[in-house]
């Protein structure tokens, strides 16, 4: 698992160039500190060493574990904000309109994953501007990020469906902090739990759940609604639309992202 070093120093621009040329994956710097995120085969006597630091200085170096995030798939000192077109993801705390603030927390959803960031796109590909966003069903909603980004831009209400009990607390205390109380209903369990039909419906889950739900979701999804899956790989992607074919819905697009597929689907009815 990688770590995190920290240290002061009074050249922390030199630094940060020798632990980026060993493999940082993250630095920040201040006038007289430095941060970065190391990876687990990078040890602390080696940095130490690489940055010619006295034997006591190595000993006294602030070393501890990285949070992970993403189900450890992604390695930031700090989450940075990001954008999804007019919304802004931001630390709670940060307010202003077209803000959404997710807590750092150990759900899967800080928007920076590239399975979170293809359904992110995707939903503004096809609701970016003059497409009234429908109500929306978010299953496996993490943190909520996919819900609460779809009520930020203009969906009526959104229900967020998620198995992981902890998960859930989080999307619950990330709709408390975004006051989305009343337009988002966060369930826990599966989507068969799930009664009503939405004009829109995003999974962002493993290839396993996403076909053995090949006969749940389009239950679920309005006539002429649109359904979007992403947690696939490339190698089972084919399957998958072959399977959703047969019941009945129809390939609008796929797109591929650093080994991760997304594919939009139209329901035929
Ligand atoms: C890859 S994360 C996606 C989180 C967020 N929606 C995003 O796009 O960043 C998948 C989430 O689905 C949940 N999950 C997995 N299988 C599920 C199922 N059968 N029903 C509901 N939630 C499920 C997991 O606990 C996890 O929080």
């Amino acid at each position: 698992m990688p770590w995190c070093l920290e240290l002061s120093t009074d050249d922390p621009e030199r630094l940060a160039w020798a632990v980026v040329e060993l493999g940082a994956l993250d630095v920040e710097l201040e006038a007289d500190h430095l941060r970065a995120l190391l990876p687990d085969q990078v040890g602390a006597e080696l940095v130490g060493v690489a940055l010619g630091l006295s034997a006591s200085r190595i000993a006294g170096m602030r070393c501890s574990p990285a949070l992970p995030r993403d189900d450890a798939s992604t390695w930031v000192l700090r989450l940075p904000e990001r954008r999804v077109g007019p919304v802004v993801l931001a630390a709670p705390g940060r307010e202003g309109p077209n803000v959404v603030t997710l807590r750092d927390g150990a759900a899967f959803g800080t928007g920076l994953h590239a399975t979170t960031r293809l359904c992110l796109d995707g939903m503004l590909e096809i609701y970016g501007s003059e497409t009234a966003f429908p109500a929306m069903l978010d299953v496996g909603t993490g943190s909520g990020v996919l819900a609460l980004v779809a009520l930020a831009l203009g969906a009526p209400s959104a229900v967020g469906v998620e198995i992981d009990p902890a998960a859930l607390a989080e999307a619950r205390q990330n709709a408390v902090d975004n006051r989305a109380g009343g337009r988002l209903h966060l369930v826990a369990g599966r989507p068969e739990q799930v009664t009503g039909v939405f004009g829109l419906v995003v999974a962002n889950l493993v290839p396993g759940p996403i076909l053995a739900m090949a006969a749940t979701l389009p239950q679920r999804l309005a006539p002429g609604g649109r359904l979007l899956l992403s947690g696939l790989t490339p190698s089972v992607s084919a399957e998958v639309v072959r399977v959703y074919r047969h019941q009945g819905l129809r390939l609008w697009r796929q797109e591929d992202r650093s080994g991760w597929v997304l594919l939009v689907f139209d329901a035929s009815w």
